[in-house]
C-alpha cells in the first residue's frame, strides 16, 4: 500500500498528513480562521503569508507523528485547485521541491476530489456507485461518483454556497466566523419551526423549477428581513433578539433544502448510498435529517467522520494514494488554477500539463 505525504493549503487552512492504507498516520491542520474574523472573511494576502509560516512545521510534525523517515514515502501530494492562487502556490511548491528532493513522484491534487474522498477515511463504502452531497464554503454540489475519477455533477448552488450562507446569516446575527458551528451552537434549543422559510428554488428558462439545483440568496434577504423585523418588534417590547429560534429555523431549512434535493436526485438516478462531505456535512442537524430520510427510504448513507468535514490534508491524501494505485502522477512542473472542473480532473495527473 503506498504511504503519501499531503499537504493542503487551497484557503484558509494549512494542513499536512501523513496517510497509507486509506488511514490517516498523523495529520494536523493549523487554521488561520481567528485571523480571518476580523475581516469577516478570507484575506487572500494574509492566507499565502501564513501558510508559509505554518508548513515546514506541520510537515515536521505529521512526519515525527508518523516515525517514518522520507525514504518511507512513495510520493508527495499537494492540493492544486481550485482555491486561492497565492495560497495555492505555497502547498504546491512545497511539495513539488520535496519531491524532487527526494526523488518521490509528485501528486496535484483536485480539492473537491480530496473533500469526496474524506468519506473513505470513515466506514468502508458499500459497493456501487453512489451520490455525493458536497457542502462547503465554496460549494454545494450533487456528484455522482460511479468510481476514482469517474465524476459527474448534477447539480449546483446558482448563488451562495450552503456554508457561505452559514457565513453570511452568522454575521447577520452577530454570531462570528465561521458561522457553521457558530449557528449550530446558538440554535440549541431553538425553535425550528418558528419562522417559515423559503426553500429557493432555481426557475427553468423553459418554465417549472430545476429538480436538484440549490439556491441560498433569497433565503439570505428573507433572513435580513426577518431578523429587521423581529428586532423592531424586541425593540418595542423590550425584550431580545429570539436568536436561538432565528439560527434553529434557517439551519433547518438549509438542511431540508440539501435532504429533499439530494433524496429525490438519488431517487431519480438509481442511487441506494448517499455520501455526505464538505465544511457544512459537520452539521449535526443536517447529518441527523440525512439519517432519517434515509432510514425511511431505504437508502444508504455515510458522512465523512466529524474531524475530516472541514478542510484537511488527510483527504488530500486518500485521493492521492488512489490515484497513485491506478498508476498515475502529476508532472513535477504542474502548477495551481484558481477553477477546475472536477469532472476533469484525471488531467492532473497526466500530459500535456492542463494549466
Ligand atoms: O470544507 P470547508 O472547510 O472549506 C471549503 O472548502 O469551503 O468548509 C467551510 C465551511 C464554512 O462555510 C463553515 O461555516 C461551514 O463549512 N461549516 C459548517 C459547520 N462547520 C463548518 N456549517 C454548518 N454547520 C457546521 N457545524
Ligand atoms: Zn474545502
Amino acid at each position: 500500500m503506498p504511504t503519501v505525504l499531503a499537504l493542503e493549503t487551497s484557503c484558509d487552512e494549512s494542513a499536512a498528513a501523513v496517510v497509507r492504507d486509506q488511514r490517516p498516520l498523523a495529520s494536523a491542520v493549523a487554521t488561520q480562521m481567528e485571523e480571518h474574523a476580523r475581516f469577516g472573511g478570507v484575506v487572500p494576502e494574509i492566507a499565502s503569508r501564513r501558510h508559509v509560516e505554518a508548513l515546514p512545521q506541520l510537515i515536521e510534525q505529521v512526519m515525527a507523528e508518523s516515525g517514518l523517515g522520507f525514504a518511507d514515502l512513495d510520493a508527495i501530494a499537494a492540493t492544486v485547485t481550485p482555491g486561492l492562487v497565492g495560497a495555492l502556490l505555497v502547498g504546491s511548491v512545497t511539495a513539488r521541491t520535496l519531491a524532487r528532493l527526494h526523488g518521490l513522484p509528485f501528486l496535484g491534487v483536485h480539492h473537491l476530489e480530496g473533500h469526496l474522498c474524506s468519506v473513505h477515511l470513515g466506514e468502508p463504502l458499500p459497493p456501487g456507485p453512489f451520490l455525493v452531497l458536497l457542502v462547503s464554503g465554496g460549494h454545494s454540489e450533487l456528484i455522482r461518483v460511479d468510481g476514482p475519477g469517474a465524476y459527474s455533477r448534477l447539480a449546483r448552488s446558482r448563488d451562495d454556497a450552503a456554508g457561505e450562507a452559514f457565513d453570511k446569516v452568522a454575521r447577520l446575527l452577530q454570531l462570528g466566523y465561521p458561522g457553521g458551528p457558530a449557528i449550530q451552537a446558538a440554535a440549541v434549543g431553538g425553535q425550528a419551526d418558528r419562522f417559515p422559510l423559503p426553500k429557493g428554488r432555481v426557475s427553468l428558462p423553459t418554465g417549472g423549477f430545476h429538480p436538484y439545483d440549490f439556491s441560498f440568496s433569497g433565503l439570505k434577504t428573507a433572513m435580513v428581513r426577518l431578523v429587521a423585523e423581529q428586532q423592531r418588534q424586541a425593540d418595542g417590547a423590550g425584550t431580545t433578539l429570539p436568536v436561538a429560534d432565528l439560527a434553529a429555523s434557517f439551519e433547518q431549512v438549509v438542511a431540508e433544502v440539501l435532504v429533499e434535493r439530494t433524496c429525490r436526485c438519488a431517487k431519480d438516478q438509481g442511487l441506494e448510498t448517499l455520501v455526505l462531505v464538505g465544511g457544512v456535512a459537520a452539521n449535526r442537524r443536517l447529518r441527523s435529517l440525512l439519517a432519517a430520510r434515509c432510514q425511511t427510504l431505504g437508502l444508504g448513507w455515510r458522512a465523512a467522520p466529524l474531524a475530516y468535514c472541514t478542510d484537511n490534508a488527510a483527504m488530500v491524501g486518500v485521493a492521492a494514494e488512489q490515484r497513485l494505485l491506478a498508476g498515475g502522477h502529476s508532472a513535477i512542473e504542474l502548477a495551481v488554477a484558481p477553477r477546475w472542473p472536477l469532472e476533469d480532473a484525471l488531467a492532473l495527473y497526466g500530459r500535456p500539463n492542463p494549466f
